[in-house]
């Protein structure tokens, strides 16, 4: 696909989807909303796509958040509109049924740290930043950060991070959840490629029935969708190929059905 402001790179299953916007520290724009939306239909639709690691272009930002130079014009009737976008385009990032890892390499402010609460799990290089600094511009996190930061981190420290527009650092957001490993930032891609590549060897219904029934924790279909996707999980020739494996001391190789 090709696209004015992302880059993709597809091998060995794995997707590498750039934000590229370098000299806006690659700020979501309206283009780049846009661009993401059409790029995730695509990754849903495309079986040699296994897994995806989303990153920032540079070695500054990953994203710096929404494009503020968009937002003179914005009144209540847009801004509903804006933040209804980016939240459904957040929700499908999310509900991915392929596992969606966000290599934060440098600011993720704003909306950018509000697409890496979207991905499924977030390293981060030492040089990356975290913060929700949307109160400094007189407006709340509209991409879905009020929840997932909730979630994530706990409430009482997302209302202070969303409060005081405080950055924080890699090893500050390791130490919070918000992060799962930090790396020096030159071996950052290397490090992801290597955690998505452990994943996508596994039984493909499988990560997607996990993704699936996290992604309801804490909401009243939590539990019964845990029972309907073990369920499914359990009608897969997979669950039976890993059983087998097991049994017979080998290594299960599984088709994804
Ligand atoms: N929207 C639009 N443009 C942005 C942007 C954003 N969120 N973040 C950075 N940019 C642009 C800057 O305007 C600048 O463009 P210019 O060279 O045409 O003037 C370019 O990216 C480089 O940013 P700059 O501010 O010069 O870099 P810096 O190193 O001095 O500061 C940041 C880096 C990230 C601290 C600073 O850019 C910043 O605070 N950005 C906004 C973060 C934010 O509030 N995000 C939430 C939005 S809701």
């Amino acid at each position: 696909m090709n696209f004015s402001n992302l880059k993709t790179e597809l091998s060995e299953g794995i997707l590498i989807l750039t934000i590229a916007r370098p000299e806006k520290l690659n700020a979501l724009n309206q283009q780049t909303m846009d661009e993401l939306n059409s790029c995730f239909d695509w990754i849903y639709s495309n079986p040699e796509i296994k897994g995806i690691i989303l990153t920032g272009e540079g070695e500054k930002a990953f994203v710096a958040g929404a494009d503020i130079s968009e937002f003179l014009q914005m009144d209540g009737e847009v801004g509903r509109h804006l933040s209804q976008k980016g939240q459904d385009l957040f929700f499908k990032i999310e509900n991915c049924p392929k596992p969606v890892l966000a290599a934060v390499n440098g600011f993720a402010l704003g909306g950018g740290c509000e697409l890496a609460l979207a991905c499924h799990m977030r390293i981060a290089s030492e040089n990356a930043f975290f913060a929700q600094p949307e109160i400094n511009l007189g407006i709340i996190p509209g991409y879905g950060g009020t929840q997932r930061l909730t979630a994530l981190i706990g409430k009482g420290r997302a209302i202070e991070l969303m409060l005081t527009s405080d950055k924080i650092d890699a090893s500050t957001a390791f130490s919070i959840g918000l992060a799962n490993h930090v790396y020096p930032f030159s071996d950052l891609l290397t490090k992801a490629k290597e955690l998505m590549l452990k994943i996508i060897t596994k039984p493909p219904v499988a990560i997607t029935m996990i993704i699936n029934a996290a992604n309801k924790a804490g909401s009243a279909e939590g539990y019964a969708s845990e029972v309907t996707n073990f369920s499914k999980c359990t009608a897969t020739e997979d669950f039976r190929e890993g059983v087998t494996a097991f049994l017979e001391k080998r290594k299960g190789v599984f088709k994804g059905k």
